[in-house]
């Protein structure tokens, strides 16, 4: 049961991590594909993606460390117990991409023996034995799991959406970034008219005579 302590929205520090992450993890998607598909602009590109993809990593860090100390919200009572599980699970794997991405990237520059440079003079040590075929492997796996991780990040936008615009539950509410005190929590109310005469009305039949003579349904 939700009492006075219990929190409608998630901690600051966590909505600001979340907006924050979002737009760095949409930009690395598409500094990542930008990159591969353009011959002119990959120097630039690979400067930028580099060390944005590292700052995620110390980011999701944070994230989950605060996540760890914090008071979650409940989930609103118009979630289903099989949204709720989908909902546990595309965030808990929301999680291990936003680690494996940028370590499987750091590995995979390591493992191909390119100089890891984040900014100017300054680069990151090697985590991985500079060995061919796994540089091979995990470049692969790069691929694959940005592509996993534009999947996961579809199908949880398109709940939200669906909550918020929908069953106008006001999912979005324990997320955003200004306080909204009641959010989700508040239960949906709905205005039951009463039913309406129509269903009692007598309706003529096809072919059927009106009859004037009948009292007519009052109102
Ligand atoms: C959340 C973090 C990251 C995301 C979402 C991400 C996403 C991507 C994507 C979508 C591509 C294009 C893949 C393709 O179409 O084949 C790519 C390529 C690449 N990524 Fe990342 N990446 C991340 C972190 C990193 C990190 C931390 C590094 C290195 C320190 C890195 C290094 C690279 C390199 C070098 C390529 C291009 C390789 C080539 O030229 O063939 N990435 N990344």
């Amino acid at each position: 049961m939700a009492t006075t302590s219990t929190p409608t929205q998630f901690a600051l520090l966590s909505r600001i991590l979340h907006w924050l992450m979002a737009a760095m993890l949409l930009a690395m998607l598409f500094i990542g594909v930008s990159m591969v598909a353009s011959l002119g602009n990959y120097h630039r590109l690979v400067a930028i993606h580099r060390p944005l993809g590292i700052m995620i990593l110390i980011l999701a860090a944070i994230r989950l460390i605060n996540r760890k100390l914090t008071k979650l919200p409940p989930f609103p009572p118009t979630m289903s117990p099989q949204e709720r599980f989908a909902a546990t699970t595309s965030e808990k794997l929301l999680y291990v991409l936003m680690f494996a991405l940028p370590l499987v990237g750091w590995g995979m520059l390591s493992a191909g023996h390119y100089p890891i440079v984040m900014f100017g003079p300054f680069h990151l040590p090697p985590i991985l034995p500079a060995i061919p075929t796994l540089y091979a492997v995990l470049r692969k796996a790069h691929t694959i799991l940005a592509y996993l991780l534009f999947l996961t990040f579809l199908a949880h936008l398109s709940a939200v959406l669906f909550h918020t615009l929908i069953i106008r539950d006001r999912l979005l509410n324990r997320m955003a970034l200004w306080p909204t005190p009641k959010a989700a929590a508040r239960p949906v109310t709905m205005t039951v008219r009463p039913a309406t005469d129509d269903s009692e009305v007598e309706k003529p039949q096809a072919g059927e005579k009106i009859d004037d003579s009948k009292p007519k349904p009052e109102g």
